[in-house]
């Protein structure tokens, strides 16, 4: 399995440390337009090879797309990330021509490729790639339920006082500060439901610091967060590399799915070799529909911007 990332920041030098440790693909590209960056990142990551005792080779260059040949799957991870106060709808102005530019690069060598959007808003960014690449749906998928789901565990095991481990929770809709949605009726620990342990007030209070949970550690880093979307992002490419089979809430591209058409938005996926092998239509109650609908809209105003 060789991968692609493009973008050796934060998210992109992240994902490819766990990668690496998981050692489970056999090469990783790193790309950025920063002149030797990735190089860079690179070099400091195969240092710890023999400490962590992994056989990955991760290598990297300043926008040579050729080194990419052949990659199974690429992360994008380019762009700029948001300063304290900033939302991520903001960012569509720069970021939107960053990724269509580095999807189209990599897909040139790389015609079996399958994309993970990490880019934000990333919702607006994996559709801008569907968009843009004609691919079929299976193989461009969105990074971010992933990610606010282990936020929600997280919340969750510390409300619950037990180790996330323990913790079954997931967020599906929107990946912004007001679209998703925690779904806390199916939040359980050890598969007892956690309303059994929690007053709804508290439930309550979880559902909404998982929301805002990228923008509480954008203020706190005064920079987005990065080892939780890499551990999120490298969970899907060993998905994929392991054809595991392994349902994560995705940016799926929607045809119908959930009453939405024509949008990529948060819903459980299985996620094997194909990449989204296929969607998973859960029961959701009025409730429910109803926050996934508002969401939708959200998303497609920010689509909506992709025109202007
Ligand atoms: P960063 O600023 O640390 O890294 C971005 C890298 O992209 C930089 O090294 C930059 O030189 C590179 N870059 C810019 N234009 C490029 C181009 N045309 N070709 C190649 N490389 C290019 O940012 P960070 O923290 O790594 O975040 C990256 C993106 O991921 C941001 O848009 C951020 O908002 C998003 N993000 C998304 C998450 C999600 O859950 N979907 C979670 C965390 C971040």
């Amino acid at each position: 399995m060789k991968v692609t990332i493009v973008g050796a920041g934060a998210v992109g030098a992240s994902c490819a440390e766990y990668i690496a440790i998981k050692d489970f693909a056999s090469e990783v590209v790193i790309i950025d337009i920063k002149e030797n960056f990735a190089e860079g990142k690179a070099m400091d990551l195969m240092q710890t090879a023999s400490l962590n005792g992994f056989d990955t080779l991760i290598t990297g260059s300043t926008n040579d797309y050729s080194k990419t040949a052949n990659s199974d799957v690429a992360v994008i991870t380019s762009g700029i990330p948001r300063k304290p106060g900033m939302t991520r709808e903001e960012l569509i102005g720069i970021n939107a021509g960053i990724v269509k530019s580095v999807a189209s690069s990599v897909l040139k060598h790389s015609p079996n490729v399958i994309f993970i959007v990490v880019s934000n808003p990333m919702d607006t960014m994996a559709y801008l790639t569907h968009k843009a690449l004609g691919l079929p749906k299976n193989r461009i998928i969105g990074m971010g339920g992933a990610l606010d789901s282990a936020r929600f565990k997280y919340r969750l095991a510390e409300a619950l006082g037990c180790p996330a481990s323990d913790v079954e929770g997931m967020v599906i809709g929107g990946h912004s500060d007001t679209g998703m949605i925690p779904l806390t009726r199916l939040a359980a620990r050890n598969s007892v439901p956690v309303s059994k342990f929690l007053s709804e007030e508290k439930i309550s209070e979880v559902a909404e610091a998982t929301k805002v949970g990228g923008a509480t550690l954008t203020k706190m880093l005064g920079t987005s967060a990065w080892y939780a979307p890499g551990a999120a992002v490298s969970s899907m490419v060993q998905a994929i590399a392991c054809d595991h089979k392994k349902m994560f809430p995705c940016s799926a591209l929607l045809e119908g799915e959930y009453g939405l058409d024509d949008i990529s938005i948060g819903v459980p996926c299985i996620i094997g070799k194909n990449g989204i092998e296929s969607i998973v239509e859960l029961d959701l109650t009025d409730a429910e529909k109803e926050k996934l609908t508002t969401s939708a809209e959200a998303v497609r105003k920010t689509n909506g911007l992709l025109e202007e």
